[in-house]
């Protein structure tokens, strides 16, 4: 099958490449560094397939563009699905397939990692000791051992996520509509999300993004959270209203935050603006904030991941071109 592969960088064609080969080379697949979106969507004129990632658009009105050239799958090399109209594509006969699970210990562990950052300031402490600067003023952090930690979407990565969290010896509470056995079993205590905000030391956000969750946590979230809380955000940028937090983030009611993802994350990530200037102003004042570490959508980033993604991602082009159907489909029914 031809498959057209957006939003490609040096590390998708490494690894998608590598998998095609070990597959049997049976596709043909074409790297664009373009985002797939209305202007070009012509690109995949005469493909069977393409793959896209999280900020690409797979609206009603690119998909209807997509099935003008014959396109008829669309494989997300992610878990998440929120930036497709799946409605739509189920009207245009345009099957969906994603990567459901490929590394959720990457996810989860970076998310530590953002809770280690921010709590013993090591962004700062690295860039102070290269400056030969030694002093431990503004350094100052607390033992998570005994502390509580919220997680709202005990899935995969959640699970994952109280598993690290359980290891450095904190109370763990959950948010989740679905409880899950797996966490139950290691101590973890499903609480209502009220309760959760209320409680917890450091929230972490792993649940969809779906119009349930968005702007889950706005401004009346924030200030039922505990004053100095840390909120940690790999999920999708759209599960915080930005513009609340950095009010709670200047009253010091939050008391730091950890987001591996934004809002407005599609004209931003995944390339260097190094040499530019930042045309959006609320993104930029986040950046100011000393208690702020942001990572550019890199949670999933590791080798490991990476080689799942790839490998499932041809596996379920392999199933849609055997069967019409792609191993792993994402369907309208998932919505309900
Ligand atoms: P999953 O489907 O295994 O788990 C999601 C969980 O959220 C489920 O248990 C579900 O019941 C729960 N949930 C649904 N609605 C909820 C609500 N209103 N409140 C609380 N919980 C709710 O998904 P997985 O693999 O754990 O991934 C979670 C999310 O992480 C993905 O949807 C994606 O947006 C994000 N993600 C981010 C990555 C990154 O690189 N930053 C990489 C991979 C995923």
């Amino acid at each position: 099958m031809r498959l057209v592969i957006f939003s490609t960088r040096s590390y998708d064609q490494d690894f998608l490449s590598r998998a095609a080969v070990a597959a049997g080379g049976r596709h043909e697949l074409r790297f664009l560094p373009a985002r797939l979106e209305v202007a070009t969507a012509a690109a995949a004129a005469d493909a069977d397939a393409v793959c896209v990632f999280v900020n690409d658009d797979l609206g009603a009105d690119v998909l209807q563009a997509l099935q003008q050239h014959g396109v008829r799958l669309v494989l997300l090399r992610c878990a998440g699905f929120n930036n497709v109209d799946l409605e739509a594509a189920a009207q245009l006969g345009i099957a969906v397939g994603r990567v459901p699970e490929y590394s959720p210990h990457a996810v989860a562990e970076h998310s530590a990692a953002l809770v280690l950052m921010l709590n013993r300031h090591l962004h700062r402490a690295y860039a102070r000791t290269r400056e030969g600067n030694f002093a431990l003023e503004g350094l100052l952090g607390f033992d998570l051992h005994g502390r509580t930690v919220g997680i709202v979407g005990t899935g995969r990565i959640g699970a994952c996520f109280a598993r690290v969290m359980s290891g450095f010896g904190c109370r763990v509470l959950a948010f989740d509509p679905q409880i899950n056995p797996e966490c139950e079993q290691i101590g973890v205590r499903y609480v209502e999300l009220a309760e959760l905000l209320a409680a917890s030391d450091i929230v972490s956000l792993h649940c969809p993004l779906t119009p349930q969750t968005h702007h889950l946590i706005d401004a009346a979230a924030l200030a039922t959270m505990k004053h100095g809380a840390m909120l940690i955000n790999t999920g999708r940028g759209a599960l915080i209203d930005t513009r609340a937090v950095i009010g709670a983030l200047k009253s010091g009611q939050l008391g730091s935050l950890g987001i591996d993802v934004y809002e407005e994350e599609g004209d931003l990530f995944f390339r260097d603006l190094s040499d530019h200037v930042m045309h959006d102003d609320v993104f930029a004042r986040l950046l100011t904030f000393p208690n702020v570490v942001v990572t550019g959508h890199q949670a999933f980033f590791t080798a490991d991941a990476l080689t799942a993604i790839a490998q499932t991602t041809l596996a379920n082009l392999d199933a849609f071109a055997d069967t019409g159907r792609p191993l792993h489909p994402v369907s309208t029914e998932r919505l309900a």
